[in-house]
């Protein structure tokens, strides 16, 4: 499987911005993409058109969504579909966030019932897990992750195709912190995580795991080359395309 190479904007950016990021982003890598890389772009709800309309068709570029609400249609307001998300394009989207975990309280069991019904509605789902800092000073790293996993994947068919699920470990206190975990910290999270993942998921040794905290241009050649490391999910220096088409060229 391909090395996801993915940038989460956040709520950053505004249309023409966005749209000219993208476009920069396209020029800078889509000549020399390494054949083992595929991009992901998972702009604002906002963006998904404009964004939409640089990558798609485009082989080895996808886009995603940051979000969604676990119903087909309905009395949501304020919420997205996964139907609305496939429509405009989005192959993929993220659950289980640590900003929407932590800033808008949801819950394991949320999260879990948003991984199955986007797989469900057909969206490839990124669950991302992670510890906060108070929990890694009490040694719970692996009974955070494996309590976010099993609540996360309750709703996951076993025989699922690898492609369509992947995990992002993201210590919550590397995120936009400019503190990356060290070689040691990733190597040990990402195969307790492929070993747990085994519990829920036959193809356990595809997922792909992706690495996500203060992923920078200097240290991505790095992480990506560590174990069990399948990606990189980037927040800061994603939302530059220089930067960014750094990450994803690098070696
Ligand atoms: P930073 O790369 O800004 O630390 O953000 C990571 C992140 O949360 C990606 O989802």
């Amino acid at each position: 499987m391909k090395k996801l190479i993915a940038a989460n904007w956040k709520m950053f950016k505004t249309w023409n911005d966005g749209v000219q990021t993208a476009r920069e982003l396209m020029v800078a890598t889509r000549q020399n993409l390494p054949a083992d890389r595929e991009v992901l772009l998972i702009p604002p709800f906002t963006l998904l058109k404009g964004v939409g309309e640089v990558f798609l068709g485009e082989e080895n570029y996808s886009l995603g969504a940051q979000n969604f609400y676990p119903a087909g249609e309905g009395a949501y307001t304020g919420e997205i579909s996964p139907v609305q998300l496939k429509d405009l394009g989005c192959s993929y989207a993220l659950a289980g966030h640590s900003e929407r975990r932590h800033i808008l309280g949801e819950s394991d069991e949320f999260v879990g019932e948003k991984v199955q019904f986007g797989l469900e509605k057909g969206l490839n789902i990124i669950l991302c897990v992670g510890e906060q800092i108070e929990e890694r000073k009490k040694g719970q790293v692996e009974e955070v992750l494996h309590r976010q996993l099993a609540k996360g994947l309750a709703g996951v068919e076993k025989d699922i195709q690898p492609h369509r699920l992947a995990i992002a470990y993201e210590p919550v206190w590397a995120i936009g912190t400019g503190e990356v975990a060290g070689p040691e910290e990733i190597v040990q999270a990402h195969t307790f995580i492929r070993n747990d993942l085994a519990q829920y998921v036959n193809f356990y040794e595809e997922i792909r795991i992706l690495y996500g905290g203060s992923v920078k241009p200097d240290n991505a050649g790095q992480i990506l080359a560590l174990d069990n490391v399948d990606g990189v999910l980037v927040g800061g220096a994603s939302l530059k395309a220089e930067s960014f088409s750094q990450i994803v060229l690098a070696e």
